[in-house]
């Protein structure tokens, strides 16, 4: 990304009901409510000014599906009355199977949207079940079918990991067949505060072991990559030409501005974070946050080793971090975990699965 752009991401923080395993900040409220927080996001994005061109859009959520066309139009028009928005800029939205309809998708096409990122999780339906979610299979793959017929570039959620769940790559592949270009699969991850974190305390809900989890995860490359789509990223598989470009952003330090309730920005250099709860929200509290050196090697470390790019040595050494120094990083090098190319150090795909590992390994 060029300096003078920009990457915009909107916060939609309503869900019809959470789901057991989901710790992003969303909360079951009516209509009236979601006018109500509308009213301040537009307020936000008018107030915001940049010269910035802006390259990527991203609506996130909570369930940005979910939103009335009134309001879903509210936004793009402030966006448009704010921003100089790029000739070819991505936009993606990401939907939900019970929230979404063949009439919202044209309704999004119709606003420039271009890329859809449909929450699939899962093709079984006794899974669908366990986790909470409101949609079965059917569904999923009707919302996946409509999303093809009219947009080109549709990508699908699945999560790895999930109780009994022994075909994740084969929703995969199923998923590809209907014309999907991108799929992101991330490790389920269990949160404090959930129900599935309770349940599994409790015994009720079973996690894969390890050994079982990088099976699972290298049937899903090997399926992935015989489907035509590439790992860029741990978690990412793309046909060439269909990557996030959003993510893209976040990973090699563009610069964003976020808006909504716990919508994260990164401008010049400087971070914040709007508040979680809608009511501090709208009293504009915002979490700055210093953007030490320290934190800057961390994340380059950490967003660098995930993703295609790597790691520029001669970056970390100007932040007065010389990597090569690094008793771990000699033997991951001599191991063959990492390797290196042109000035920058690389994460060998085969060991993806133990990235967090290694990454906190060399902090
Ligand atoms: C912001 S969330 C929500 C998107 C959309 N509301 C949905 O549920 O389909 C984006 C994605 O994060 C993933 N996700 C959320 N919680 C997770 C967890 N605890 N572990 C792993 N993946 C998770 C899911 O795949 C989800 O589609
Ligand atoms: S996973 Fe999606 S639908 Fe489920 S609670 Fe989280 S944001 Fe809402």
């Amino acid at each position: 990304m060029k300096n003078n752009e920009i990457s915009v991401y909107i916060h939609i923080p309503f869900c019809e009901r959470k789901c057991k395993y989901c710790a992003f900040v969303s909360y079951c409220l009516d209509e009236k409510k979601q006018d109500e927080y509308v009213e301040h996001l537009v307020k936000e994005i008018n107030s915001f000014k940049t010269d910035k061109i802006v390259k990527t859009i991203y609506f996130g959520g909570g369930t940005p599906s979910i939103l009335s066309e009134k309001n879903i139009r509210k936004i793009f028009d402030a966006l448009h009355k704010n921003f100089t928005i790029k000739k070819n800029a991505e936009i993606t939205i990401e939907v939900n199977p019970n929230s979404v309809t063949k009439e919202k998708f044209e309704l999004y096409r119709h606003l420039g949207v271009n890329r859809v990122s449909v929450g699939v999780q899962s093709l079984n339906d006794w899974t669908l079940k366990k986790i909470g979610r409101l949609h079965n299979r059917k569904m999923a793959i009707r919302a996946v079918k409509d999303a093809c017929k009219i947009f080109d570039n549709v990508s699908a959620d699945l999560i790895l990991g999930l109780e009994n769940e022994k075909n994740t790559h084969k929703f995969a592949k199923k998923l590809v067949k209907l014309g999907v270009k991108h799929i992101s699969s991330y490790l389920l991850e269990i949160h404090e505060g959930t129900p599935i974190f309770d349940s599994v305390k409790k015994g009720t809900f079973h996690l894969a072991n390890d050994d079982k989890l990088a099976k699972l995860y290298a049937k899903l490359v090997t399926t992935l990559k015989k489907c035509g789509l590439w790992q860029y990223e741990v978690s990412n598989f793309a046909v060439k030409g269909f990557e996030s470009q959003h993510n893209i952003n976040y990973w090699i330090y563009g610069d964003y501005v976020g808006f909504g309730a716990s919508a994260h920005s990164f401008l010049d250099g400087k971070r914040k974070q709007n508040a979680n709860s809608l009511l501090d929200y709208y009293d504009n509290v915002v979490i700055n946050d210093e953007n030490t050196s320290k934190t800057a090697i961390e994340e380059k470390i950490f967003l660098g080793l995930r993703c295609f790019f790597g790691v520029s040595v001669k970056e970390l050494k100007s932040l007065g971090y010389d990597i090569k120094k690094n008793a771990n990083y000699l033997d991951f090098i001599a191991k063959g975990v990492l390797f290196e190319e042109n000035g920058r150090f690389f994460l060998n795909d085969k060991y993806y699965l133990v990235s967090d590992f290694v990454i906190n390994s060399l902090l």
